[in-house]
């Protein structure tokens, strides 16, 4: 399995659970090649997948939106975007920066022109940036994104993505947010907690991985202690959960009996100071 191939499995799981994801369009990206992989990780891996990222989108869409309707807008950043669609589910005030591996941006950009133009998407302020966060340096990143920002305050958001990245660029990409914000904005992350290394569920989607990679792509996996959130120089930890916490408010009829059972992942948002 490629990496670009996971945003398309997390985009179908979010079409899946419409009412809890709030996210209507997800299902333009479903495919019969997506389709076909996903119940071998339902099965193989965890049956909660589907419904634990459709409350991940929830709680960044509840996040995002009440930050620009504070804001009267203002400009979404989203990298390692994927399929996501977020940029259709906020206000029209709300512009957005789409930055993804050049593969998928230009897919992206061409699928979302072509649906917009033929009504299936409502028209929005949409930028697009071409840029692998392992290849450039923090300042080619910056001077690449910066003149991009039209409208501020900003709100950034990194879902789905460390697990996939080393710690050289994680640092680097949070640095790179410091660059590009200011006092007040807020950065939204997705990450696993260590102690999860130690659990079945996590060892299966270990072995999926590894035992479906039939390309050269190679990824890390990433976990991320708390610690290193609270530690990030010029941000706030302003807000923590997780998945399993908020299923109980998005999900009440998903019965997860423990957390140590799911893929449970962590999500944090910090503030600019
Ligand atoms: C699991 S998908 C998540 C997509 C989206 N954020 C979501 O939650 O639906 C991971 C995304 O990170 C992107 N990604 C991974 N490594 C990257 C890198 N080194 N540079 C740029 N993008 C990367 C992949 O191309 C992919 O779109």
């Amino acid at each position: 399995m490629q990496i670009q191939e996971t945003a398309f499995v997390i985009s179908t799981y979010r079409s899946y659970h419409e009412g809890i994801s709030k996210d209507p369009y997800a299902k333009l990206w479903n495919n019969p090649a997506t389709d076909a992989l996903i119940p071998d990780i339902l099965k193989n891996v965890s049956e909660y997948e589907a419904v634990l990222h459709s409350i991940r989108n929830r709680f960044f869409y509840e996040e995002m939106n009440s930050f620009f309707e504070a804001h009267n807008g203002g400009t979404l950043i989203n990298f390692g975007a994927g399929f996501s669609m977020y940029q259709f589910l906020m206000n029209k005030n709300v512009s957005t920066i789409e930055i993804d591996k050049k593969d998928i941006i230009t897919y992206k950009k061409e699928r979302i022109d072509s649906w917009t133009a033929t009504g299936k998407l409502p028209k929005r302020d949409i930028q697009y940036a071409a840029v692998n966060f392992t290849n450039l340096s923090e300042e080619e990143i910056v001077v690449m994104l910066t003149p991009l920002i039209k409208k501020k305050p900003t709100f950034i958001v990194l879902e789905g993505v460390l697990f996939f990245l080393d710690q050289h660029t994680t640092h680097k990409l949070f640095r790179v947010f410091k660059n590009l914000q200011n006092s007040r904005d807020l950065v939204g992350s997705v990450s696993y907690i260590p102690e999860i290394e130690n659990t079945k569920v996590y060892k299966r989607l270990l072995y999926y991985f590894d035992s479906h990679n039939d390309t050269n792509d190679s990824f890390m996996h990433q976990t991320t202690p708390h610690s290193f959130y609270e530690n990030i120089d010029g941000y706030q930890l302003k807000h923590h959960t997780d998945e399993f916490e908020l299923s109980k408010i998005y999900a009440p009829d998903s019965i997860i009996e423990d957390k140590t059972h799911i893929l449970n992942e962590h999500m944090y948002i910090l503030r600019r100071v």
